[in-house]
């Protein structure tokens, strides 16, 4: 159900504003989807319902399959995070995860088309979690959200307790996001070292 301002809410009965309203609505919610407006069977109260693939329950998330994902993945990576350097290449972070196979590795699907990837990692004291990318066309409709959680109970229930993430200093404003999500701000300083013999040529 989509979730309107509460000043249109508090207006719930007067449908007729309410359809008048709704294409804005949407648009300020960026939500670019067909909707329709129904009346509760049970409660006979009325609802807007997102219609068909916008719907998020028409999204499910499932462990990354190779190659049936593999380049859905690769041209979504491209796409949202654009990576120019060696070490970040997209095949090459799948190669390497898979290698470890700990099935910490998960892809939202649309339609049978992967919109939304989150890359998680355990080594026994901490949980990490990369690569967290929903395509623009599918943001703000909680898939991120429910990406992350995914990867939180796989972590949890590995006996994980603490999370991390890293988000680069240009992307500050993603912090919100992981904010919903009960993450907070640890003052840190990152440090990090290549190995190069492992990063094999393009
Ligand atoms: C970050 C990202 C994964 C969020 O995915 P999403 O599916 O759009 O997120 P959700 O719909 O679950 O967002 C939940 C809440 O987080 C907050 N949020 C999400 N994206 C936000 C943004 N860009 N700026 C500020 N707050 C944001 C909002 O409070 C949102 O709730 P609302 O839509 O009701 O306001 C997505 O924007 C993305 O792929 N960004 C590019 C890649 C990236 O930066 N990844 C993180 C690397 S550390």
């Amino acid at each position: 159900m989509v979730q309107l301002p509460d000043a249109v809410e508090d207006r719930a009965a007067d449908l007729p504003l309410l359809e008048f309203l709704l294409p804005s609505l949407l648009k300020l919610k960026e939500i670019p989807c067909p909707v329709a407006l129904k009346e509760s069977a049970r409660t006979k109260t009325p609802h807007f319902v997102l219609l068909g693939a916008c719907h998020p329950m028409n999204v499910t998330i499932v462990d990354y399959n190779d190659p049936a994902h593999r380049n859905q993945v690769i041209a979504l990576w491209e796409s949202v995070f654009g990576y120019e350097t060696a070490h970040n290449r997209p095949a090459l972070a799948i190669d390497k995860k898979l290698a470890v196979n700990d099935s910490l590795f998960f892809v939202a699907i649309a339609n049978d088309k992967v919109i939304g990837t989150i890359m998680a990692g355990y080594d026994g004291h901490r949980g990490w979690i990369y690569s967290v990318a929903v395509s623009t066309s599918h943001r703000r409709r909680r898939i991120g959200s429910r990406l992350v959680s995914h990867a939180e109970r796989a972590l949890t229930a590995r006996g994980c307790v603490k999370i991390n993430l890293q988000i680069l200093e240009r992307n500050e404003s993603v912090c919100a996001f992981y904010s919903s999500l009960g993450f907070s701000i640890e003052k840190r300083i990152s440090m990090a070292k290549r190995i190069p013999q492992n990063i094999p040529p393009a």
